[in-house]
């Protein structure tokens, strides 16, 4: 019997170094998300979780690759969208398009993936800073981050007496695409985001791997909202 993560995004960033660290601890990875993972080994299942008609598709995968009774499971749900706009200017198409993937993605996922968490096995959202606060021109990427707290939440008490267990892990400023994005290619401002950690430095990938690797493993930190962004600096 194998222990599985099936991580979404796991084509870059930290979702491809979660990839790598749960391979490299023994456990098989599916993953989930338009691109490749590049990590040899894992498996790819190439779906665009914004699409509405990826179910059965990834109905069928889990049924291929997990079989009756994998020992333990843990569902990582990574892959998110991040733009940029505004609480009072939002269309109905926009905020569906957004929270499709960073919301009602890993809603459908925790119900396909149900049959096959066993004890031991765990659900970890990824989060945000901006789970917790918002900040100007992120209203979606806020309202989404919000909800799967909420969702996580949810989840804790839906799965009371199973022995799975449930995290929301929060990273700070992570050097990854999504990053790089938002800042553009101005280098002053990535030294200011770094300056606003306590450790004066952006997070790497590995270091959030490792996070939910501990949640994957703890299932003492059940229910919690658990920051890693190495100390935000106040103003
Ligand atoms: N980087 C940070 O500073 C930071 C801070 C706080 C929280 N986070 C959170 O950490 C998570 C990972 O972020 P990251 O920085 O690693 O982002 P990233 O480098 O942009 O990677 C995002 C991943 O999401 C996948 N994805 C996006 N849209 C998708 C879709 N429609 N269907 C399937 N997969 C999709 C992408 O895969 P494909 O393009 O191949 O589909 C990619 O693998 C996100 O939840 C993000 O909100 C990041």
């Amino acid at each position: 019997m194998k222990d599985w993560a099936l991580i979404t995004g796991a084509s870059r960033g930290i979702g491809q170094a979660a990839a790598a660290r749960f391979q490299k601890e023994g456990w098989s990875v599916l993953n989930l998300s338009r691109g490749e993972s590049g990590v040899p080994g894992v498996v790819d299942l190439r779906v665009d979780l914004g699409s509405g008609d990826w179910e059965p598709r990834v109905e069928a995968a889990l049924r291929e690759h997990l079989g009756p009774s994998p020992r333990r499971v843990t569902l990582v749900h990574n892959a998110a969208l991040y733009e940029h706009d505004d609480a009072l200017a939002l269309t109905a198409e926009h905020l569906r398009r957004v929270l499709e993937v960073n919301l009602v993605a890993p809603a459908v996922l925790n119900r396909l993936t149900r049959p096959y968490l066993r004890e031991g096995s765990s659900i970890l959202y990824v989060g945000s800073t901006l789970s917790e606060k918002a900040v100007r021109n992120n209203a979606t990427y806020v309202t989404s981050k919000h909800a799967l707290v909420g969702l996580m939440r949810a989840t804790c008490q839906d799965l009371v007496g199973t022995g799975i267990h449930t995290v929301c892990v929060c990273p700070g400023f992570t050097d990854t695409e999504l990053l790089r994005e938002h800042l553009g290619d101005k280098p002053e401002l990535r030294a200011s985001i770094a300056s606003k950690s306590t450790f004066g430095r952006l997070i790497t990938p590995e270091e959030i791997a490792h996070v939910l690797y501990f949640c994957a493993t703890t299932a003492t930190v059940n229910g919690a909202v658990l920051h890693a962004n190495l100390g935000q600096v106040e103003t």
